[in-house]
């Protein structure tokens, strides 16, 4: 992989460091042997640093691609679904079809919760984000699953991603459930993923609810797109807490933490808030002038991305998923999505946001969709959650499967140099 190298001269001192080229996307300059050197990088951000080799997903923010496995999102949305994705995210290789009815027959047979698990939820309050619960429910499936925890044994790994996958839906809709009071619902074996997930959600005991198909295949889709995008803020958290050997379970809680940011997954509902708070079509032009105003800290949620500076790919068939559930429910007219369009159209055309090319991203349409399949606002980060838990068991499986390290960064020092205590009447 190391055909270049590259040179650093440190006063009288060169080293070479290995250029590493991968299949696609930038070289990489390994800098480990600097910090022989005494000398650390500094990348705020990790604008220029590549924290790990991985063969899961490709992005070129530039071009607008995203590849999973190879394979082009839009692709995968438009002819695949989310169960054939996990596969091919876990597994690395699309399923036979033999492979894939086995798969959705194991995911489908551990969808259940244990029973003590609906004890947690009366510990929380009724009107305690769905988030916050998710990070604790999930942080404690660890005491309930001793027997696969063995993060060295292949089959412990591959059964804890099942149990994870599998259980994400009901633990989500459980949160909706217990927010708004009503029974919780069990998963339905003949279901598929996404169709039981809307069972779970809105069915009651006294009523069953028959899915819209469109409505499923949306959130099929919708799960698709946010399956994975490499080494993001929550993936990168779930690498860094797994390379301590913690157990995959805490690590998923971690992500799910790093997730619910603004900056991050947490944007879907923000942008919904911000909607919500705009009002109205004649206000646009206020809050896009407090979005360019450098001193206002107001931003439009759902625009921008650290990595796509050109259309984002997941918000293109977002953006085409969104009008197919707008007219399957009739809701063109809800003044809410008449603003959402309104605003892309406006920010697409206004200078400030081409020249930084800030695009609407998923989170802009996945929002205004979740919405109109009759999602609350505060349960899109769960949703985005629920998806993205295969891209991050994929990726910690990954990690603990091949040599790696201690997660372990290092800082550029900035406090007080090294000083003598003085007892509190020697302190002036
Ligand atoms: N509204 C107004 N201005 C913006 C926005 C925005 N949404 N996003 C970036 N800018 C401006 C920013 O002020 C800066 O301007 P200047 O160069 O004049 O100082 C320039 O664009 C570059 O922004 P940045 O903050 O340096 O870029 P970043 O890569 O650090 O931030 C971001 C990326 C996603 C955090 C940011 O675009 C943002 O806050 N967007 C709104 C939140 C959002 O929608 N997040 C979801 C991301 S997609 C889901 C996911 O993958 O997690």
């Amino acid at each position: 992989m190391a055909d270049k190298k590259a040179k650093l001269t440190i006063g009288e001192i060169s080293t070479e460091f290995d250029i590493l080229s991968g299949t696609l996307g930038p070289n990489v300059i390994d800098i480990a042997p600097l910090s022989k050197m005494n000398y650390f990088t500094y990348d705020p951000g990790f604008m220029a640093t590549a924290a790990c080799e991985s063969k899961i997903t490709f992005i070129d923010g530039d071009k607008g691609t995203l590849l999973y496995r190879g394979y082009p999102i839009g692709q995968l949305a438009a002819e695949s679904n989310f169960m054939e994705v996990c596969y091919l995210l876990l597994k690395g290789e699309l399923p036979k079809n033999e492979e894939y009815q086995e798969f959705c027959r194991t995911i489908t047979r551990h969808s259940m919760v244990h029973e003590q698990i609906r004890y947690f939820y009366n510990g929380f309050r009724r009107d305690a984000h769905p988030m916050a619960i998710m990070v604790g429910v999930v942080g404690a499936l660890s005491a309930f699953y001793h027997d696969t925890l063995d993060i060295k044994n292949p089959e412990h790994r591959a059964s804890s991603a099942i149990r994870l996958i599998a259980k994400m839906p009901t633990i989500a809709a459980m949160c909706y459930k217990y927010s708004i009071g009503q029974p919780f619902m069990p998963p339905q074996n003949s279901m598929s993923y996404a169709e039981n997930f809307l069972h779970m959600m809105f069915a009651t005991p006294t009523e069953e609810t028959v899915p819209n198909p469109i409505l499923v295949r949306a959130l099929d889709r919708i799960f698709t797109l946010h399956a994975d995008h490499e080494q993001n803020a929550s993936t990168s958290t779930v690498r860094l807490a797994g390379s301590t050997g913690a157990n995959p379970f805490v690590c998923i809680s971690a992500g799910i933490a790093a997730l619910w940011g603004p900056a991050h997954g947490g944007a879907n509902e923000a942008a919904l808030n911000m909607l919500q708070e705009i009002g109205d079509v004649s206000q646009i032009g206020k809050y896009i002038a407090r979005a360019k105003d450098p001193k206002d800290t107001f931003r439009l949620m759902g625009f921008g991305h650290r990595v796509y500076k050109n259309y984002d790919p997941r918000a293109k068939v977002m953006r085409e998923t969104c009008h197919e559930v707008l007219d399957a429910v009739g809701a063109h007219d809800n003044p809410l999505f008449k603003i959402a369009m309104a605003l892309e159209k406006i920010a697409l055309e206004d200078e400030y946001f081409v020249q930084r090319k800030l695009y609407p991203n998923v989170d802009f349409y996945s929002g205004i969709t979740l919405s109109a399949i009759g999602i609350p606002p505060n349960m899109f980060t769960v949703i985005f959650a629920l998806a993205r838990t295969i891209g991050w068991v994929a990726h910690w499986n990954e990690m603990i499967s091949s040599p790696y390290r201690l997660g372990r960064p290092r800082q550029l020092y900035t406090g007080s140099p090294e000083r003598a205590f003085l007892s509190i009447n020697e302190r002036k």
